[in-house]
Order: C-alpha cells, then sequence, then structure tokens
C-alpha cells in the first residue's frame, strides 16, 4: 500500500505485517447469482448467507483474524470453572494497560455496558459522552435514565476534515455539569466514535474532560472497544506524541478514566468476549453480583479458559506499531479510493471504517427512498461487496399515519475493515466496484419497506426496488 503523509518508513510501501498460514477460500459469484441472492433476502444484506458475500464490510466485529500465537493461547486454555489460570493472564494483561483495579469478564461489550448502567444508573439519571454508540444508549435508556450525545462542533460536517472529531463539545458538557451534576452519575468517552465515522479523541480533549468531571466530582468511564486505533490517531495527529509508543498513549488515555467497557472484538482482536474494569470498590462489588447472575463466575464470564487466552494475546499485539500503521493506512486507502471514485465520505475516513454519505453520492434519492439502503445493495450487485446502512432504516421510522419514511439526520453507508483479514489487492476490488456504480449511479433507484418489525428494524424488514424514474 502507497504511504500516507507520516509512514515512517524508508520505503514507499507498507505492507501487511504478517504472512498468511491459513486461507479461507472465497466463492465467486456472478452478477445474475447476486440479484437472485439479494432478491430472495428482500433486499436486506443482514439476511445474506455469508458465503454468498465476495468481500464482507459489514462489520469489523468479531471478524478479524487471529495469529499464531492466539491460536497457540487457545490450546493452552484452562477451563477450571473458578480460578483459571487463563484469567489470571487476562486480569493481568488488562491491569497492566489499563491501571484499574478490578477487571470483570463479559461475553461482549454490551454485556459489560448492561452491567456497568445497571449498577450506576436509572430513572432520573443522565449520561453525557462524546457519542454513545447504539447498545450503550439502549443500556443507558433500559434503566430509565437518558442517553445524551454532546459531539464536538467539527462532527457536524461530514464533508470537512479535522483531527479529532471524536472529541466531546466541553461548553455543553459544563452546561450539563453546572445544571445537572447531581444527576450525572458518570460520562462516557468513546474511543474511537464509532456512531461518528470512527473519529478519534483527542489527548488533550480527554484530559480536559478529566479536569471538568473532577470539579463536579463525576466519574469517567470509556468505551474502549478501538482504544488501540484511537492511541495510533493521537501519535501520528497531535504534536508532542510524535515519538511514544501506541502503549504508552494508551495508557494515558485510560490514566484519565475510573473505568472502561470494553468489546475484545474489536480491539482485542478476538472473535468474542469483552470486560468491564473498574476502580471503584463498591461497584465493581455489585457488578460481579450481577455477572455471576447473568453472564457466570467472575474469573470467566460467560467466556471459555480460551477465549480469555485468545484477547490477553490480543490486546498485546494491537498496539504493535507496525499493525497500527498498516490498519489505519488501510482505511485511509480505501478511503482515497473511494473518494477519488466520486463517492463522497464522511472526512477524514475513521480508523476501521469508510462511511460513504449516500445521500449525497445519490441526490436523486430522496431520503424517504431510503439512499443508503440503495447505495449498499448497489455496491453488493456490482461486486458482492457488502456493507451495513446507517441512516433512515437503522435510524429513522415509518409514519403512522401516512406510511412513509421520517429520515434520520444522514444516511451513510459504513465500510468496515475486519481485522488483518482482506489484503490491498482485496481493497483495490472494492475501490473499483465503488468506481463501477459510482459512473452508473444516475440508474440507481430509491427503495421502500415492505415490512418491519416494531424494534431494530434495520435487521430484518424487507424491501422492494421503486421503478426506475
Ligand atoms: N461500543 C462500541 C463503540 C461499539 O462499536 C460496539 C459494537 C459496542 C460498544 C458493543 O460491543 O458488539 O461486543 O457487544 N459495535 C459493532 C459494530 C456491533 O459493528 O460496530 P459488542
Amino acid at each position: 500500500m502507497p504511504p500516507d503523509s507520516t509512514s515512517g518508513s524508508a520505503f514507499r510501501t507498507i505492507i501487511e505485517p504478517f504472512k498468511i498460514k491459513s486461507v479461507e477460500p472465497l466463492r465467486m459469484s456472478t452478477r445474475r447469482q447476486r440479484e437472485a441472492h439479494l432478491q430472495a433476502a428482500g433486499y436486506n444484506l443482514f439476511k445474506l448467507a455469508s458465503e454468498d458475500v465476495l468481500i464482507d464490510l459489514l462489520t469489523d466485529s468479531g471478524t478479524g483474524a487471529m495469529s499464531s500465537e492466539q491460536w497457540a493461547g487457545m490450546m493452552r486454555g484452562d477451563e477450571a470453572y473458578a480460578g483459571s489460570s487463563s484469567f489470571a493472564r487476562f486480569e493481568s494483561v488488562i491491569r497492566e494497560l489499563t491501571g484499574y483495579k478490578h477487571v470483570i469478564p463479559t461475553h461482549q461489550g454490551r454485556a459489560a455496558e448492561r452491567i456497568l448502567f445497571a449498577v450506576t444508573s436509572g430513572p432520573g439519571k443522565v449520561i453525557p459522552g462524546n457519542h454513545h454508540f447504539d447498545t450503550t444508549r439502549a443500556n443507558i435508556e433500559a434503566t430509565g435514565a437518558e442517553a445524551l450525545d454532546l459531539p464536538c462542533e467539527e462532527a457536524a460536517n461530514a464533508s470537512v476534515p479535522a483531527p479529532f472529531k471524536g472529541n466531546i463539545d466541553l461548553a455543553r458538557l459544563e452546561a450539563l455539569l453546572k445544571q445537572r451534576a447531581g444527576d450525572v452519575p458518570l460520562c462516557v468517552m468513546t474511543l474511537t466514535d464509532n456512531s461518528g465515522g470512527g473519529q478519534p479523541v483527542s489527548m488533550r480533549n480527554l484530559r480536559e474532560v478529566r479536569r471538568m468531571l473532577n470539579r463536579f466530582g463525576v466519574p469517567l468511564l470509556i468505551d474502549a472497544a478501538r482504544f488501540a486505533e484511537n492511541a495510533m490517531f493521537v501519535k501520528l495527529r497531535e504534536p508532542g506524541h510524535e515519538s511514544r509508543s501506541p502503549k504508552e498513549i494508551a495508557r494515558e488515555q485510560f490514566s484519565y478514566a475510573d473505568g472502561c467497557t470494553m468489546s475484545a472484538k474489536k480491539d482485542g482482536i478476538a472473535n468474542i468476549g469483552g470486560f468491564l474494569a473498574l476502580n471503584s470498590d463498591a461497584w465493581a462489588a455489585t457488578a460481579r453480583q450481577l455477572l455471576i447472575l447473568t453472564e457466570g463466575f467472575t474469573t470467566y464470564g460467560g467466556l471459555a479458559g480460551r477465549d480469555l487466552e485468545a484477547i490477553a494475546q490480543g490486546l498485546e499485539e494491537v498496539l504493535h506499531e507496525d499493525y497500527l500503521r498498516y490498519r489505519l493506512r488501510s482505511a485511509e486507502y480505501l478511503g482515497d479510493g473511494i473518494r477519488k471514485a466520486g463517492v463522497s465520505i464522511v472526512e477524514p475516513p475513521g480508523g476501521h471504517a469508510v462511511y460513504i454519505d449516500a445521500r449525497a453520492t445519490l441526490p436523486h434519492i430522496p431520503p424517504e427512498e431510503l439512499p443508503g439502503q440503495a447505495l449498499s445493495c448497489a455496491l453488493y450487485l456490482e461486486g458482492g461487496v457488502r456493507s451495513v446502512e446507517i441512516g433512515t432504516v437503522m435510524f429513522g421510522r415509518t409514519d403512522p399515519n401516512t406510511g412513509g419514511q421520517v429520515p434520520a439526520d444522514h444516511d451513510l453507508v459504513r465500510l468496515a475493515l475486519p481485522r488483518r483479514v482482506y489484503t490491498q489487492s482485496h481493497v483495490d476490488y472494492v475501490i473499483e466496484v465503488a468506481e463501477t456504480m459510482a459512473r452508473q449511479k444516475a440508474a440507481i433507484c430509491g427503495y421502500r419497506i415492505v415490512s418491519e418489525p416494531p424494534a431494530l428494524r434495520h435487521f430484518s424488514a424487507v424491501f422492494e426496488p421503486l421503478s426506475k424514474r
């Protein structure tokens, strides 16, 4: 992959920093076959069989490739119900990385969220953050509390690049705390901001949040799903961090908070798992009680010993500088190619994904006719590439009176890169598919919803293409 401006390498090409030991064949398909698969799936990409997908960019969650050391760890996994040595390793890696006292394993990130908010939140409370991920928001709201996003101003304009669009708006946070600090049990900073385009948070912003919360006695928690990608962005973009290791930066990030929730399916480079880490003895004691109720005993929390091993090893590998340089460059390279193809994206590309602005790319399709759905179906039909709509299908709703769509704020399509899975030629192929789609975009038509469930409609709704105008 050609270098970015900050590659720091003597050579032009940034190579994938691994070689491939085990492979999984891809099944090629024709456009006609894909038309049939898509129709059978009700034009809903979640309902496709994965073997009918050529390049799967639906999510970077749990889809990464494990290293030989992780697989070796799987064999070493100690499956003891209590006091497993794999838990001891997991705990010590996480303590050393985060500095937090209590490490509570969970089966994935949202289980850690559910426990955290059950312990800390409830009716009348408000949980501010830079931009809560949907499961975080849902788990906050499930307790009766309010989830409040306070993204910085730069985040509002998708087409304008800024280095740290994941930052929180400190003035709005201060206004909230002055008014209602007693109702705020904690604040959450999500690194990186997945809902806003995979954008990082600066070290300075984290430090200032911490300082402000101290004035009001409010704890800070980090949603650490992509903490390592955030650390690498800080290294590459924030003055004063250039010569530090990603691990040093990550440890400083964690040092400003009182705990974290983690989906190890992202920067744990594991296929399943997560954890809650806390400094508070009181919160941890209640959390462990809840853990035993629904996840499992405190030394496995719904995971097998082998999963704990894979995560412990993954958390070390994810901080290797060569890996992170390749990782961020892959998303940037995909973004550059897609932008050149005439497709509008959220600028700059995120750490784990490129977000296409479907409304700007397909201006002839009004939001009511689901431009994000249309664009993601077109990428699949064109080249078997699976993406995910993040727009009116996911966050809008059907007006019960008119039957029409109430659009979301944005209509985006996310192309998320699984970790260590695809090579540059796969990325080049995706860019070519986007180019072909863009050349024919005038012929792409909108969609309508034929049927939908009462909640989380994007997973199972059935769609139909509207006839071309
Ligand atoms: N926090 C963030 C920032 C996330 O992106 C996710 C999951 C979670 C928490 C929940 O973690 O899936 O392990 O329960 N994001 C996935 C995605 C689903 O596709 O972006 P989980």
